[in-house]
């Protein structure tokens, strides 16, 4: 019997990518992927904890798939990031639950499904992904978190950092490369921490560097997340002088108050932060910055959330990611702070900064006019005739391209641009 399994990701990249491993072993049991829920005789959630609504999500779920079991055996599988109070009310209602923490166990885990399975797994990270996509991979070169930033669950759903071995990450990379991938995007929680948790390892820029100069082909090469906190000059200085390294940096700052940071325990003030990003400036002039928000943390006052407006105005973001604070069980904030601000204050303040970041954008896109750029194609639509063709430029800014010809997915072209919104720019191939 052809039997089918299906994935349903929550959360960010990290997972996205874990998910690429799990297909890959899923397939070696035989299973073929479905994107029909309804029709899986094997259904995996991959989780997400850093947000209250995300495990609301997976209740909904586990109601559908009640109704379906009733009709046929189905199997259910838990994974990803869950918090231990969730772990402790969702594990009876799954067949299974993978410890993301220990995914080396992955093998004995899985084979629960069929005891009577043969299966030989290496290690987590050395199974061969079954990548989404054929021109940009996700290559995680570290799991996990140390730094306890007092409002996240990270550290307690992924445990503490652990990196990959450099040569490991290495060959993937070199293989990715030489199948004609034109994306390279390294994860961890904090990749400036990579290598510090082994003594023969590598550091960052080391590791960044080394990859860059993997081959002299065109493609490019980005990373996530970085802490301010130990962002290095090294870094600064190899992004700078990279081929293949992206001009673009995500630099969550959270905050624009100083007191919240603390509470945060982000480990920079402001002051600190602003000179970071002045130095990057400085070596970098046109590097896109990028940062994460939180609105409506504990004891926010009006002055302070005013505090992260000005930030927002000041260092001229043009992308940010802004989340309303959601009170994760277990964590520092939750044992120290009250979660006091009103859900509809966290909600004007994020509408307010999201407005601030599209004022940002279109100053930013506006420079962008009449400048010839590189873009990578990701989807297509045909309107009235004609080709929309739909990609990014290299700081993840998203471009239009309106053309007679129909552009190839997952390959760059020269582009003029012609357009600019606050959503992105329209832009002309350059013949
Ligand atoms: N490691 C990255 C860093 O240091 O900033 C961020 C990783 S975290 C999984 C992604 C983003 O989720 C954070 O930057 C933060 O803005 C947001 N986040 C984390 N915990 C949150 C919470 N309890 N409520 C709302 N947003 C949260
Ligand atoms: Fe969470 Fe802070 Fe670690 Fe980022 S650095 S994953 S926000 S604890
Ligand atoms: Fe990512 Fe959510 Fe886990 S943001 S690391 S999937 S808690």
């Amino acid at each position: 019997m052809n039997k089918k399994y299906h994935l349903i990701i929550f959360g960010c990249q990290m997972n996205y990518s874990d998910s690429e491993r799990l297909a890959s072993v899923l397939e070696e049991l035989g299973y073929t992927k479905t994107d029909i829920e309804e029709n899986a005789d094997l259904i995996a959630i991959i989780s997400c904890s850093v947000k209250q609504s995300a495990v609301d999500r997976i209740y909904s779920k586990l109601r559908n798939w009640q109704i379906i079991k009733e009709k046929k055996p189905l199997i259910t599988i838990l994974s990803g990031c869950v918090l231990d109070e969730d772990r402790r009310k969702l594990k009876d209602k799954f067949d299974l639950f993978i410890d993301i923490k220990k995914l080396d166990n992955l093998a004995a885990d899985i084979k629960k499904i069929n005891p009577k399975e043969k299966l030989a797994l290496p290690s987590f990270f050395n199974i061969k992904p079954n990548y989404k996509s054929k021109y940009r991979a996700y290559v995680p070169i570290m799991t996990g978190c140390n730094k306890f930033c007092s409002y996240c669950a990270v550290p307690y759903t992924r445990g503490r950092e652990i990196s990959r071995s450099s040569n490991e990450i290495i060959k993937e990379i070199k293989e990715l490369l030489n199948n004609g991938y034109k994306e390279i995007i390294l994860l961890g929680q904090n990749v400036n921490s990579y290598g510090l948790d082994k003594k023969n390892e590598i550091k960052f820029p080391e590791l960044l560097k080394t990859i860059d100069e993997l081959n002299n082909d065109n493609w490019w090469l980005k990373f996530t997340t970085s802490h301010p906190y130990d962002l290095s000059e090294d870094l600064i200085k190899i992004m700078k002088d990279g081929r293949h390294i992206n001009k673009y940096l995500h630099l969550p700052v959270q905050s624009g108050s100083g007191k919240l940071l603390k509470k945060m325990n982000r480990h920079y003030n402001i002051k600190e932060y602003k000179e970071l990003i002045n130095k990057i400036y400085k070596e970098i002039p046109e590097i896109a910055i990028s940062t994460d928000i939180i609105t409506g943390f504990c004891g926010e006052t009006e002055k302070q959330y005013k505090e992260t407006e000005e930030l927002l105005e000041d260092l001229k973001f043009n992308l940010a990611y802004i989340s309303q604070y959601s009170e994760r069980s277990g964590t520092m904030a939750h044992k120290l702070y009250e979660d006091d601000i009103p859900k509809k204050v966290k909600k004007e303040r994020w509408y307010l900064l999201n407005e601030v970041i599209k004022k940002n954008s279109l100053e930013f896109n506006n420079k962008l006019l009449n400048k010839e750029c590189t873009v990578l194609i990701d989807s297509i639509k045909k309107e009235n005739n004609k080709y929309n063709n739909i990609g990014k430029l290299s700081n993840y800014i998203s471009i239009y391209i309106e053309d007679n010809k129909k552009l190839e997915i997952g390959k760059f072209y020269k582009v003029k641009i012609t357009e600019s919104k606050s959503w992105g720019v329209k832009g002309k191939l350059v013949k």
